[in-house]
């Protein structure tokens, strides 16, 4: 199966609003389980934030609660999804219409996020790159994407829990723009990156029941929270948590 991008759901009205519905009924607790490990990781509480391609604003939303001191910023290619966030986010958040690889700026980062859009740049290698630019000395950034590598059996899993045709048409073609595992693994040396990393599946791409995995539910009443009724509600199977990877770059 080669690579086929599928950017038009987010750079029109009615695809923004196709995904609003899909975001709020399937991703919400997998975007907060995100940001909560992406502050573990950081170390330290983030006074600069950055959301690369922050689409409807949802997950700055969430930032916003989670850290009410911090320098929230976001930027996406999209007007209409800029459109959107404003809404949502009011003046919580500074708001720049830009594609990661041409996006210019003076502040350095102590946390850079961006949750499932790396399929969609037109350069991850350089998008990359400016991410590491960006981070401030002791900073992180904390990418999550699908890949396109999974087994027949857990595509078909994944397609159960979602009930209408018109989900499993979105989620099939932003599987289809995925990149395979060989394929990241390239475009993370290519990027030349110091410390850049990549793990598969699992939590924060810790294998369930690991080590890691175990300190990361109990030490984190949140992360063990989002855990719990992920198990429980939506449409996430164990089998989902298989589709993604965790990118982390961290500066020295
Ligand atoms: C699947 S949506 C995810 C949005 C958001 N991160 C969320 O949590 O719902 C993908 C987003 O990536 C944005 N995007 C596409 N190309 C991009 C690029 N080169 N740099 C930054 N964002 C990009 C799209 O406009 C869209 O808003």
């Amino acid at each position: 199966m080669s690579r086929v991008i599928a950017r038009q759901p987010f750079s029109t009205p009615e695809g923004i609003e196709d995904y609003v519905q899909f975001e709020q009924r399937f991703l919400t607790l997998s975007r907060c389980l995100f940001v909560e490990i992406a502050l573990v990781e950081c170390n330290r509480v983030p006074g600069y934030v950055l959301d690369v391609g922050c689409g409807t604003g949802a997950l700055l939303a969430y930032l916003r609660e989670r850290c009410p001191n911090a320098k929230l910023f976001g930027i996406d290619p999209s007007s209409h999804m800029l459109t959107y966030a404003r809404r949502i986010l009011a003046d919580n958040a500074l708001l720049m219409q830009s594609p990661i690889e041409s996006f210019t700026t003076t502040q350095a980062f102590d946390l850079i996020v961006s949750y499932s859009t790396l399929r969609l740049w037109d350069n991850p290698q350089y998008g990359l790159q400016k991410i590491y630019e960006m981070l401030a000395p002791g900073g992180i950034a904390y990418i999550l994407d699908l890949h396109r590598d999974l087994p027949l059996d857990t595509v078909q899993e994944i397609f159960l829990h979602l009930p209408e045709q018109s989900q499993r048409t979105f989620f099939e073609q932003q599987l289809s723009a995925a990149y395979t595992l060989s394929e990241l693994r390239y475009i993370l040396q290519s990027s030349k990156i110091p410390g850049i990393e990549m793990r598969q599946g699992g939590l924060a791409g810790y294998p369930p029941f690991s080590a890691e995995s175990i300190t990361l539910i109990q030490q984190n009443p949140r992360i063990a929270e989002y855990v719990f009724r992920l198990g429980s509600e939506g449409f996430r199977t164990p089998k989902a948590s298989e589709a993604v990877v965790h990118i982390f770059i961290r500066k020295e």
